[in-house]
């Protein structure tokens, strides 16, 4: 498997199985499966609640052979977490929850924050304001977490270049993750070549369009990744699926990515995407397909009375 490298030496696998919206009842299964067939790298998060699932399917793993220093584990600090007293505690919760000693990478979910009560903030009066909490100081509690060595990485999720510069410019020590959604209808070409001038890893979430989100999460019409006429010329001259297509442009373009699956099929046919090679024809055809088109638009968090309007600050 391919892996992309840390300054440290160590590695992340460059094709991860994303767990959200992975049900309790399922995700077990699921990671048991990836395991089994040679997944190394597992993406979690303390609000998809399923971490005690995952954690069981580690432990089995474990009793079973695998080494813990084989296989790479991402989780996220949740948005009401925010508060530098908050996050080494939210953190151990998701150890305990996961069965694990230490974090291969912990991630600040999203640059919004909540009041600690609130999972879900739904009123302006149940958001912290970054001036109340800047992201500075809940990235700082993340520094002292990988201090304490309960953490190996750090890094953050869906924060901009506008964002990610904010921060490097204040921070101890810079991120070295960033996870976003990317695709060939998102291809955030500046994001990528920022994070490859300042050293920070990409991961990309949500490579196949998340077509199982809440109905109330999708807009009308929007547009198939996996119905597209590009993908899927590329997929049946590869004798491949689409999906596949969608997974291995992301290992041409030097990104990790985490395509989710609770079905044992599409679980295998998701990680063998790394034997696809496409063609520098291939690419630049899928390159054309960039239509800036965010199926987690972030629109959830603009609450009227909030600050988090135009959280991607494009
Ligand atoms: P399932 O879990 O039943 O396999 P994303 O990773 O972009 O969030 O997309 C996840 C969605 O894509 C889920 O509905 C998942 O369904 C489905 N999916 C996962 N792998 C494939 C694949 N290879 N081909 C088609 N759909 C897939």
């Amino acid at each position: 498997m391919k892996h992309f490298g840390f300054k440290n030496k160590n590695k992340i696998a460059a094709i991860g199985l994303g767990t959200w919206k992975s049900k309790p009842g399922e995700v077990e299964v699921a990671v048991k499966t990836a395991l089994k067939e040679g997944y190394r790298h597992i993406d979690c998060a303390a609000i998809y609640r399923n971490e005690k699932e995952i954690g069981n399917a580690f432990s089995h793993a474990f009793d079973n052979g695998l080494n813990r220093n084989r296989l790479w584990v991402t989780s996220k600090l949740w948005n009401n977490a925010h508060k530098k007293e908050d996050v080494i505690p939210a953190l151990k919760q998701t150890l305990a929850d996961l069965q694990l000693d230490y974090l291969d990478l912990y991630l600040m979910h999203w640059p919004v924050a909540f009041k600690p009560e609130f999972m879900n903030a739904s009123k302006p009066e149940e958001y912290l304001s970054l001036e109340e909490v800047p992201l500075v100081e809940t990235w700082e509690a993340m520094v002292e977490a990988k201090k304490q060595g309960l953490v190996k990485h750090i890094g953050v999720s869906n924060f901009s270049i506008k964002k990610l510069t904010e921060l490097i410019d204040v921070a101890s020590e810079k991120p070295e993750v960033n996870q976003i959604e990317l695709h060939p209808y998102l291809q955030q070409d500046d994001m990528v070549e920022f994070c490859k001038e300042q050293d920070i890893l990409l991961t990309a979430y949500s490579p196949l369009g998340s077509g199982d989100r809440s109905e109330g999460m999708k807009k009308e019409n929007e547009p198939s990744l996996l119905e597209n006429s590009v993908i899927l010329e590329i997929a049946k001259r590869n004798n491949c699926s689409a999906g596949q297509v969608l997974i291995a442009w992301h290992l041409h373009r030097g990104t990790s990515v985490i395509p989710k699956s609770t079905n044992a099929r599409r679980i295998k046919e998701n990680l063998a995407s790394a034997n696809l090679e496409l063609t520098h024809g291939d690419m630049k055809r899928i390159k054309t397909l960039d239509k800036g088109y965010r199926y987690v638009d972030g629109k959830f968090f603009e609450i009227p009375g909030n600050e988090y309007t135009n959280i991607y600050d494009e």
